[in-house]
């Protein structure tokens, strides 16, 4: 994506003309830039270390196909959520046992739709699922070799928004943390796994998503916590085949934004794992945001400029919820916003992205200093790649935009 005489471009084309070809509201992806982060992250790993490296890219991101297909063929693992994510990545080829699913409130059907499958790895969340798994599996797949590995919550949580830090006791604005394994259960849960006939495998921690700079010392003392918690573990006995680290770093959603170090990260994780005692074969991570989310955006036409009460609205033809919920959902999710029309006029005001949908939080971006737009104009809300088709919907009876991969 680059600016040129004030156009912007995607590619070798133009923003405005893929626009008009392809009408708008539509979401673009870009092969090379999702395949440029896969490569770039397996190689921080890689030259600190002779492990095995699996991303295993969380689905729930973006499942569209054709970015299945792209890092699939890139060597990719998949993390999967639901059931639906399963059924939707082994159809696109994803190989069972470069699968690893971890639900939350997890059901009798859910595990039945799970353990008939072959290979994949299923994480256990909660002691409580454990009992769960133990009776689907003495009742539909008696005998059954099942991989599972343990989610477990290293009391340390980090996040752009409290309702995306999925560890740690509560959230920071008081939320009850759902996720993972408390400290004090993890070995019994291992205990329990080998006793009821799984093959347990692997640690499993994600703090939360959208870290930033300022995370880093914070997830470094959660890196540390599940060293010791595998040598722990190791200790008593159990072999670990891998240690998975989850996801949580991304790219950089809006100017201010100072983007979390993820070489540092990688360097951290290799070495402490050199300097341990640990037998581990493997490493994986869990990258959502980090790999698709850049390679988006969603372009949108401005249908009219409205002034009101000293407020200027660029109002588009798409709403939040039916194509990018996170500006509406998150207060602290920002987009960057361009004028693809106009990229660098002298003149800037701030506007306000307002959407075509029936409630007020329907807006993309709040009182943005940008290009004033016009009528017909396009802009292109950046970082469109993760969390945004994947989150969209038919509120308003709107329907939610096409997509198309370059
Ligand atoms: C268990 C797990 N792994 C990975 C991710 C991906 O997070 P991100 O997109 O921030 O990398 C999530 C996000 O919700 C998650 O819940």
């Amino acid at each position: 994506m680059k600016g040129k005489a004030g156009k912007l471009y995607i590619g070798q084309k133009k923003a405005i003309k893929i626009a008009k070809e392809r009408g708008t509201p539509l979401f673009l992806y870009s092969k090379t830039q999702i395949l440029l982060n896969f490569y770039n992250l397996l190689e921080l790993f890689r030259i600190n270390t002779p492990l095995e490296i699996r991303i295993c890219y969380a689905m729930k991101a973006n499942p569209n196909q054709s970015i299945l297909r792209i890092l699939r063929e890139a060597g990719a693992w998949i993390d999967a959520v639901s059931p639906g994510e399963l059924a939707e990545a082994l159809r696109n080829r994803f190989p069972s046992n470069k699968i690893l699913y971890t639900g939350t409130s997890v059901s009798q059907e859910d595990l039945r739709s799970v353990f008939s499958k072959n290979g994949l790895i299923v994480n256990i969340d909660a002691e409580e699922q454990l009992e769960l798994m133990k009776e689907v599996r003495e009742k539909w797949f008696k005998n059954k070799k099942i991989k599972v590995s343990v989610r477990w919550n290293p009391g340390i949580g980090r996040g752009f928004n409290p309702k995306v830090v999925t560890a740690g006791k509560k959230s920071p604005d008081g939320t009850p943390v759902k996720f993972g394994i408390e400290e004090k259960q993890v070995i019994s849960v291992f205990t329990k796994a080998l006793k009821y006939g799984f093959i347990p495998l692997g640690l499993h921690q994600h703090l939360g998503s959208g870290w930033v700079k300022e995370d880093f010392e914070a997830v470094k003392n959660a890196v540390d916590k599940m060293i010791r918690k595998a040598l722990e573990i190791q200790k008593k006995g159990y072999n670990l085949e891998f240690l998975d680290f989850g996801g949580g770093f991304g790219p950089k959603y809006s100017e201010k934004q100072k983007v979390f170090p993820l070489k540092k990260y990688a360097e951290y994780i290799c070495q402490k794992i050199v300097q341990s005692d640990l037998k581990i074969k493997a490493i994986a991570l869990e990258p959502g945001k980090y790999l698709v989310g850049d390679a988006g955006v969603l372009l949108l036409r401005v249908e009219y400029i409205k002034k009101s009460y000293g407020n200027v609205f660029a109002c588009v033809n798409a709403g939040t919820f039916n194509t990018a919920p996170r500006p509406a959902i998150y207060t602290q999710a920002q987009h960057h916003i361009l004028n693809c029309s106009n990229l660098y006029t002298k003149e800037k005001a701030k506007i306000t992205i307002a959407g075509n949908l029936c409630e007020t939080g329907d807006l993309f971006g709040k009182e943005i200093l940008m290009s004033i737009p016009k009528r017909g104009d396009i802009l292109a809300l950046l970082c469109a790649g993760a969390y945004c088709r994947s989150m969209a919907s038919n509120f308003n009876l709107r329907e939610i935009p096409k997509e198309i991969i370059i």
